[in-house]
């Protein structure tokens, strides 16, 4: 007897071998056909039942979405829909699922809106669409573990509790052991964090760079890759409040290399699952395509889901400076014709998503890295340029997403990071640590942060990010 998962028996050629699958109903047709998935793959695998055979009790009790084991054997499939199936001898009901109340579910046999999967999301992972999406996930995590090892990176994990903000953006959930209702208080009335369980104020972190330099430090090339959280109060269909983050920091390297590797590592990760989840990017470009025939003619998007990957692929990003950004939205139509919600009037002036996916979409229709921004719309950490007005900061743009990448070549020069500090009023108290890197052994180093989700929702081709996550956390959600 041969166990095995779907997605092998489904490429086996072992013909009248017996198979053991274990997997949930997803519909009993004729009382002949039960369509069995796994997980494994989002292909069905047909068990065909001589219901002459079995007994009408356990029959009754193969409805979508229980949970069976069946014993039969391979064979060549009469129907064209699939190359095997399995003619069924034995067949165990492990976990029922009563009809009555499956009825009441997203697992009921119709068409749910996305919204709705989203109230249930402890059950979505059994539709078509969102298995797919996880085992693109699951996938495009690998890649980049295998890109970043084969390129002699190595894999640090950075604390999720920190003193620290590395954004300086204060969008922090705060971490406390104290009694909120009744807390210790200092002489003036504030809470007296000593008491607390660190000895002092700290937060979930928002980004493990800060010591991702350090390491960077000693281990030359390094990558993070965990979860990030931000109390920023956006609900967009591209902000969580937690997400994960791959964070790569390299020693030696300048903001050119930097952005170099950045464009290699995606593309690397997308030709790998272009490659491995052929099936599931085929289920999920039909299902772009679907939604896309329900929108406006104008607001549909011109590529079709595996074009838009391969174009990543074939293509350079734009290489663009953030002055040559700003002259080009400055004198586009819908900035002139005021149709963007912020207009662009001069330079120094922060780029909104709706800028950014103008300049991918419209302009460029391809993807961007900006580079050499302001100053003073940029974090404290990062490099200062001649003109002493711009730093050596790059965000790569993705038509659809807006910002994928953000990083930046690291201020390596303790005295300008220093008086960075001071304008911005950062204690050097609190970052004493990271300042020491600075004064044994400094070097020109660079890094950058891609967003995992926004990367998955970018080969997913999904337009909320609620979608790309199992449990996502949002304002006012944080159910399962
Ligand atoms: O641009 P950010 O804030 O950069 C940093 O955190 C740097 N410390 C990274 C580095 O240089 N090591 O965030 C990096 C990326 C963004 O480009 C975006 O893809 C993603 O993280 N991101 C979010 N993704 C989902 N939800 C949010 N709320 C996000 N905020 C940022
Ligand atoms: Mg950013």
């Amino acid at each position: 007897m041969i166990q095995a998962k779907i997605a092998e028996t489904l490429n086996s050629n072992q013909f009248l071998q017996e198979f053991e699958i274990k997997g949930w109903v997803r519909a009993f047709r004729s009382n002949r056909f039960i369509a069995l998935n796994d997980g494994s793959t989002i292909n069905n695998l047909q068990c065909v039942v001589d219901f002459e055979n079995f007994e009408e009790e356990i029959l009754k009790r193969v409805t979508v979405g229980a949970a069976i084991r069946v014993l039969g054997t391979l064979k060549e499939s009469q129907g064209s829909q699939q190359r095997v199936e399995i003619e069924v001898t034995e067949l165990e009901i492990l976990g029922d699922a009563n009809p009555e109340e499956v009825k009441l579910t997203i697992l009921s046999p119709k068409r749910h809106s996305l919204e709705k999967l989203r109230e249930q999301a402890h059950l979505r992972v059994r539709t078509n669409t969102f298995g797919a999406v996880m085992r693109v996930r699951s996938r495009l995590s690998f890649a980049v573990h295998s890109y970043f090892q084969q390129n002699n990176f190595h894999y640090v994990n950075t604390p999720i509790i920190t003193g620290s903000d590395a954004e300086g953006a204060g969008e922090i959930f705060k971490v406390t052991a104290l009694d909120l209702k009744n807390p210790p208080k200092k002489e003036n009335g504030e809470i007296d964090y000593k008491k607390d369980f660190f000895g002092k104020e700290t937060n979930l972190t928002v980004s493990g760079q800060l010591e991702g330099e350090a390491y960077a430090m000693g281990l030359g090339q390094i990558y993070t890759f965990g979860p990030t959280f931000r109390a920023e109060n956006s609900n967009t269909s591209r902000h969580l409040a937690e997400f994960w983050m791959i964070e790569p920091e390299m020693a030696f390297c300048d903001l050119d290399r930097n952005m170099d590797l950045a464009e290699d590592f995606i593309k690397y990760v997308v030709y790998d699952v272009l490659k491995h989840c052929k099936d599931d990017l085929e289920f999920l470009e039909q299902r772009l395509e679907n939604e896309e025939k329900l929108k406006p003619k104008a607001e549909r998007t011109e590529m079709s889901l595996l074009k838009k990957l391969n174009f990543v692929l074939e293509n350079n990003f734009k290489r663009v400076s953030y002055t040559e950004a700003i002259e080009i939205l400055k004198n586009c139509k819908p900035n002139k014709k005021k149709k963007f919600d912020y207009i662009i009037e001069e330079w120094g002036a922060d780029l909104q998503s709706e800028h950014e996916r103008y300049l991918v979409e419209k302009h460029f229709k391809s993807p961007v890295i900006l580079f050499d921004y302001p100053a003073n719309i940029k974090a404290f950490y990062m490099r200062l340029n001649e003109d002493g007005k711009t730093v050596r900061a790059m965000d790569i743009l993705f038509p659809g997403i807006g910002e994928i990448v953000g990083g930046s070549q690291r201020e390596e020069r303790l005295e300008v990071l220093q008086s960075k500090m001071a304008e911005l009023n950062i204690d050097e108290k609190e970052l004493w640590w990271y300042l020491d890197t600075r004064k044994f052994g400094t070097c020109v180093h660079s890094g950058f942060g891609l967003g995992f989700e926004r990367l998955v929702q970018f080969v997913t081709g999904m337009g909320n990010i609620r979608d790309v996550i199992p449990f996502p956390r949002t304002p006012q959600n944080a159910e399962f």
